[in-house]
């Protein structure tokens, strides 16, 4: 029978120790309530002890996250498991998540210390956060470089002090699937308490390898995986969340499964890239931007006749609308003629095949073929849409200690409109002025401006996508002026809808 993995998320401490990624404590309450729409059982939210910023955050999520337990993380000091408690004092279920390391390098070196030693101080933390907390969570850091008789002797130890959950970290990637199972296996063969307690994984991508070993672990007995959004997390970062959990949903065959809202997942990888400031690696497994985006012509034919064909997972799923049928100098006639039914073209196989021919000597020579690019080749000028909203002026002020303002005219249906408004940026400002003027409630859901060359005097290229009601509309200019680029992109996106 399918037994329930727990869903630990550890975005907000592992994930937000990546330099750059850190967050305000105004970000930090929008990614948990972000965490608790997806459904994840735990949030960690920080090293309370490490800055009074980790602390306050940890403060303010306890007082509005409902459902999920909160976190917070300790090392085997008793000052840090005192500040951590207090931390924690509004959360409705509290977790104080506790620990030392538990492999040569890190008894002898870290520590300057020896096994006896350090099993004592691993028994003390957790008899010492259990006067606080009932949930207290062990982690024996660089398990995965542990040698598992001791691991083992330590986890019996820490199970009989009071530990509700022992996390077993492969801190530094280092091990392989079958070894990360096998040590799994081993604490649940050698450890007669370990029934007590819930066996957690908690993988690093050091080597590329964090999810296999976590789905190692779970098939081994791990019932609780620790992970990040988008994998983000110290160097080559976390297991990632969305990886484990689509995995255990479309792999009937590993037994357990979790309670996470998956329709959620790519809204919740967008937020975390944006608030982190840290892209999405467009081949990323389910939250790439090409992660259901079939290129090829071959894959094409096959997706446009049967979804199945070419994708394990439904990208409903996951949230996202449909498959991409991406243009490219590969794709073949059924692709095209794809766009053409999108695009409400009709046309005859003989028109078709011209239109086939007209295309490809365009992909040849053109990264990005779009819509306008289609319409073109079968003569037909994007109607009234395209030239109903058109930029006539932009103007924007910025600079250091200047407040980002920007003026933008534009003509709607021959009329001409003006907005002002300030933003945290000139491109900011520049787009609240044109969703001011456009009266439609828009998000930005992609935003990205590629140079072609290195040079100052670059043509920059920007790509928008934006949704309004549920629907993705996608944008594109480009002007050796970025802001303008920027602003052109988004009209051209909005045309769309209007
Ligand atoms: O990677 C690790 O070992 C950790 C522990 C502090 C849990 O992040
Ligand atoms: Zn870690």
């Amino acid at each position: 029978m399918s037994e329930k993995l727990f869903v630990f998320d550890t975005t907000l401490r592992d994930g937000e120790q990546v330099p750059g990624c850190q967050l305000n404590t105004i970000e930090k309450i929008e990614l948990a309530r972000a965490l608790e729409v997806l459904n994840v059982d735990i949030i960690e939210c920080g090293f309370p002890i490490s800055s009074p910023g980790d602390f306050n955050s940890i403060v303010e999520i306890s007082k509005v996250i409902q459902r999920a337990t909160i976190c917070a993380l300790t090392r085997a000091v008793d000052k840090d498991i005192d500040v951590a408690a207090d931390a924690l004092h509004y959360a409705r279920h509290k977790r104080i998540h506790t620990g030392i390391g538990t492999s040569e390098a890190h008894i002898l070196h870290k520590f300057k210390s020896n096994k006896e030693d350090i099993l004592e101080r691993a028994i003390h933390c957790v008899k010492y956060a259990k006067k606080y907390v009932e949930d207290v969570e062990f982690y024996a850091e660089d398990a995965g470089r542990t040698e598992n008789e001791y691991l083992a002797r330590v986890i019996e130890a820490v199970i009989k002090a009071g530990a509700t959950v022992v996390n077993i970290p492969d801190t530094t990637g280092y091990c392989t699937p079958y070894e990360y199972g096998a040590k799994i296996k081993y604490l649940i063969d050698n450890v007669p308490n370990i029934h007590k307690a819930i066996i957690s994984t908690h993988c690093h991508n050091d080597l590329g390898m964090a999810t296999a070993n976590t789905l190692a672990g779970v098939i081994n007995g791990a019932r609780q995986v620790e992970v990040t959004i988008n994998g983000i997390g110290e160097r080559a970062g976390n297991t990632a969340l969305e990886e484990v959990v689509m995995a255990i949903k479309c792999r009937k065959d590993i037994p357990v499964f979790t309670e996470i809202d998956t329709k959620s997942i790519v809204k919740t990888s967008r937020q975390v890239s944006t608030l982190m400031r840290m892209p999405v690696q467009p081949n990323k497994a389910i939250v790439g931007r090409n992660a259901f985006a079939h290129s090829s012509g071959i894959h094409q034919d096959g997706v446009l006749k049967n979804r199945e064909s070419y994708e394990i997972i439904d990208p409903a799923e996951v949230g996202v609308n449909e498959s991409v049928i991406a243009l490219t100098a590969r794709s073949g006639r059924a692709a095209l003629k794809h766009h053409y039914n999108r695009l409400n073209v009709e046309l005859t196989s003989e028109e078709l095949d011209e239109a086939y021919n007209k295309f490809l000597i365009l992909a040849d020579c053109k990264k990005d073929i779009h819509d306008d690019d289609l319409l073109v080749i079968v003569g037909v000028t994007r109607s009234v849409k395209s030239q109903r909203i058109r930029l006539k002026y932009l103007q924007v002020v910025c600079g250091k200690s200047a407040v980002p303002m920007a003026t933008v005219k534009l003509v709607i249906d021959g009329e001409i409109c003006t907005a002002t408004s300030s933003g945290n940026g000139p491109i900011d400002a520049a787009f609240s002025a044109v969703k001011m003027l456009i009266h439609r409630k828009i998000t930005l859901e992609e935003f990205l401006v590629q140079a072609i060359t290195k040079g100052t005097d670059d043509v920059g290229k920007v790509h928008i996508q934006i949704e309004n009601k549920g629907n993705i509309y996608y944008g594109f200019s480009a002007n050796t002026d970025i802001i303008t680029a920027s602003v052109e992109a988004l009209i051209d996106a909005v045309s769309k809808i209007i």
